[in-house]
This record gives C-alpha cells, structure tokens and sequence, in this order.
C-alpha cells in the first residue's frame, strides 16, 4: 500500500454511542446536505469526544437516496493532505467511498459543493483508484476517520443513507496525522 493510500481512512469502534440527529429532509428524496452544530450531538459523545481532548464544533449532515453517487472531489481547496472528519453513517446498506490518486498530466477543476463551499473536482477517467471502504453502521458504535484531502467519491447502491461528518477541534482544527494519534486506542482497521 503506498503512503497515499493508507492515509485514506481509519474504522474506529467508540466507547459510547452517537445518537443520530433529526435533520430537516427535503420532500424531493433527494441528495442534500446540510450543516450541523456541537449542540446537537449526544452529550455522551461530546463529553467522550472531550475527554480524548477534542471538540467537534460543526460538521454536515448528508442525505443520499439509494444509487447516490458523489462526483470525485476533494473538499478543501489548500493543505488537502491535512484535511480530515469523523463520519457516523446510518442506513445505505453497503455504501463505499473509493480514494483516487490524479494520473500525470490530468488537471483538477473547482466546483461549489452543496452548501456553496467552492471545492476541487476531479473526472474519473483522469484518476486511479488507490483504496476502498465499506461504510460500518454507527447503529453498532462504529465510527470512520475521513481523509477528505485526498481525492475521494462515496457510492450509495440500496438503500437510504444518513452521514454526518464532522470537523474536529482542539485549539484549532485538527490535522489527519494527529487525528490518526488520538483515536488510535479505537482503530479497528
Ligand atoms: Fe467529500
């Protein structure tokens, strides 16, 4: 596995549960996305979250239909190698996400994301793909670290799925790496 690819994504089981938060839905039953606050979450896990020394201030909630698709992207414009999240999935029964390195002389391009944040996009033909997760049930604790700097793309095939991703603080926001450290006790892949 090259550098690259295993700096991807890590599994994770935590100690203490997430408890999905209710979100607005769209009557359209389509994609949307929308951001979520540190008041929402469980005080279970921000209490956990807080005594591993971190604060997860804001994040997003996905909703995918069943067959959702991401373009491929990136979700920062600078410093993408330090670009990560905490991800619990609910639902979407064997959702993946792939990360993808861009082959030589292919170009990226900037697209805005569903809440107007300009991002990088990528076409599929111009990237290899590097590394694979099937996305674990946070029903069950389970918990997934997010590189978001590397190029990536999350496929939905059966059935509705529910995500929330969230960004992580201490005195300011936490890189990969360090995430990487902190929630090693937990890693269970
Ligand atoms: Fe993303």
């Amino acid at each position: 596995m090259t550098d690259l690819a295993s700096m991807c994504y890590r599994n994770l089981i935590l100690p203490v549960p997430f408890i999905p938060i209710e979100c607005e839905e769209t009557q359209d039953g389509k994609f949307h996305e929308i951001y979520v606050y540190e008041r929402q979450i469980n005080r279970d896990m921000v209490d956990w979250l807080g005594s591993i020394g971190l604060r997860a201030m804001h994040g997003r909630y996905f909703y995918s239909p069943s067959t959702h698709r991401y373009n491929l992207h990136v979700d920062i414009l600078e410093n993408p190698d330090e670009y990560a999240y905490l991800n619990f999935v609910f639902g979407g029964k064997g959702s993946a996400m792939n990360w993808y390195s861009l082959k030589t002389d292919q170009q990226k391009f900037t697209i805005t994301n569903a809440v107007g944040k300009k991002i990088y996009g990528y076409k599929e033909e111009d990237c290899e793909i590097i590394n694979t997760n099937v996305c674990l049930d946070s029903y069950k604790n389970f918990a997934t670290l997010i590189n978001a700097g590397i190029i990536h793309t999350m496929i939905n095939p059966s059935e509705e799925r529910r995500c929330y991703s969230w960004f992580l603080y201490k005195e300011k926001r936490v890189c990969w790496h360090e995430l990487a450290d902190i929630f090693k006790p937990w890693f269970i892949s």
